[in-house]
């Protein structure tokens, strides 16, 4: 009996402002984290970093790829930058910008690795961050022009699109607390407002992709937030461990999966949603709901979950308990309860769109990155979702994120998350003990685990 399905795609993940570089060049426009790290007012991101070179795989991605290769990586999970494409966010279309991403395409697939798109993972165009970004509605069109650009030009090549990374991030962190680009704090009807508009604008983007790519061709979008999972496995302990992952509260709806989900799927809002957000709600109108397109797929990214006990009351993180470098508790369970939840409430098939760690990662006296704790910790995460699949959750993907060391948000380049260490003074590529490890896995269809 194999642990994992027989089609199951292995894969890892990265995205355009992480790891591209190149940030003004060939034509490509502005970008609101390009914005954000060159403002020298603002000190938001850690040693004053940016992505103006980040990994430059803008230039060294077919190197990246071969590593890919080298490791049997099954598919490759990155987004485009939207200003490369469309220097101002809508209007003229940049053909260098589209010539980059289909070097990267024709270049997977001729290495049998799967491209799959993300839309949007955070780097709005700057011209439409000053016509207010995701709280005009006018986004809504503006996506949709962008969205059915990259279909109909990349049509018979992607079969896998993801459209928005991470909405409760870009709400949360960029126009509530202000450490995100674009570093703006909202109050809570607008960012009510603004998840509105993220899902109209994967909604119209989905609609475009079946119409320009094709029917076949599947839409997700990657939604985050708290999951829960129980402190025992008992019916009772899971069941509270439901009721607390959907749940909301005064102080955390902002990042529950419910406040995107339920709205592109049950078209309706959460019960327990704050006052805010059902005042902004009484404001929509049907026709907007009317216009929800629930996704083909749900990515989700797996990094930590809550235990919470038989009541749904978060127990403690014990003192001195597993933490990652950036201090992230290690609890691979919420690998086993999270998609079967999400799976209990929405019914869609999913794909662990990110999983993955941060470590203190550096090169020994031998050269050699040696990364047992990331090995130990996609050990724990993968036999976790190996249980979920078996329990019935329909998981059809799994992507590490990420395969290279990279541009980490207002974290800059102190996190190392990647299968492949790089020198950012040289940008060497030093594979890490754990790629070797992961291709074992991808080899072995996660049967050597
Ligand atoms: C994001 C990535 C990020 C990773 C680690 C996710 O929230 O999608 O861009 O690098 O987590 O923090």
């Amino acid at each position: 009996m194999h642990r994992f399905p027989e089609n199951f795609t292995w894969g890892v993940a990265c995205a355009a402002y992480q790891c591209e570089g190149a940030w003004n060049e060939d034509g490509k426009g502005p970008n609101i984290w390009d914005e954000y790290c060159h403002d020298p007012d603002l000190h938001a991101v850690k040693n004053g970093d940016s992505g103006d070179i980040a990994c430059d795989s803008y230039h060294r991605y077919p190197e990246d790829i071969a590593l890919m290769k080298a490791h049997h990586v099954q598919a490759y999970r990155f987004s485009i930058s939207w200003a490369r494409i469309l220097p101002e966010g809508t209007g003229r279309v940049n053909p260098k910008g589209l010539e980059y991403y289909d070097r990267v395409v024709d270049m997977l697939l001729e290495n049998g690795i799967e491209p799959m798109i993300t839309l949007y993972h955070w780097d709005l165009p700057s011209a439409l961050q000053k016509r207010g970004g995701f709280l005009n509605p006018e986004i809504e069109g503006w996506f949709e022009n962008y969205a059915s650009i990259i279909a109909e030009h990349f049509r018979g090549r992607v079969k896998r699109y993801m459209t928005i990374n991470e909405p409760q991030c870009i709400t949360g962190l960029g126009y509530g607390a202000g450490t995100h680009a674009p570093g703006l704090r909202l109050g809570e009807e607008d960012l009510a407002r603004i998840y509105h508009h993220i899902c109209l604008c994967h909604s119209a983007a989905q609609r475009a992709i079946h119409r320009l790519a094709g029917p076949d061709v599947q839409v997700g979008i990657v939604p985050c937030g708290a999951l829960c999972y129980p402190e025992k496995d008992t019916p009772e302990n899971r069941e509270a461990a439901y009721r607390a992952t959907f749940e909301m509260h005064e102080h955390d709806w902002l990042f529950r999966f419910n406040i995107v989900l339920d709205s592109l799927i049950l078209r309706r809002y959460e019960a327990t949603a704050p006052a805010a957000v059902k005042r902004f709600a009484a404001t929509i109108p049907q026709s907007e709901w009317d216009r929800m397109e629930a996704p083909d797929f749900i990515g989700i990214n797996v990094y930590r979950g809550s235990m919470v006990d038989a009541e749904g009351k978060p127990v403690k993180y014990p003192q001195g308990g597993p933490l990652t470098a950036c201090k992230w508790q290690i609890t691979p369970e919420v690998m086993h309860y999270g998609p079967l939840n999400l799976y209990r409430r929405y019914g869609l098939p999913m794909i662990i769109s990110e999983n993955g760690l941060s470590c203190n990662d550096r090169v020994y006296l031998d050269g050699q990155v040696h990364d047992a704790d990331r090995i130990d910790f996609l050990h724990r995460y993968l036999l976790c979702l190996s249980e979920a699949i078996s329990e019935g959750a329909p998981v059809q993907g799994y992507l590490q994120w990420s395969f290279l060391d990279n541009f980490e948000w207002a974290s800059g380049y102190d996190e190392r998350f990647g299968l492949i260490y790089v020198d950012y003074a040289t940008l060497r590529r030093i594979p890490k003990d754990s790629v070797r490890w992961y291709a074992e896995v991808i080899r072995t269809k996660g049967d050597c685990l």
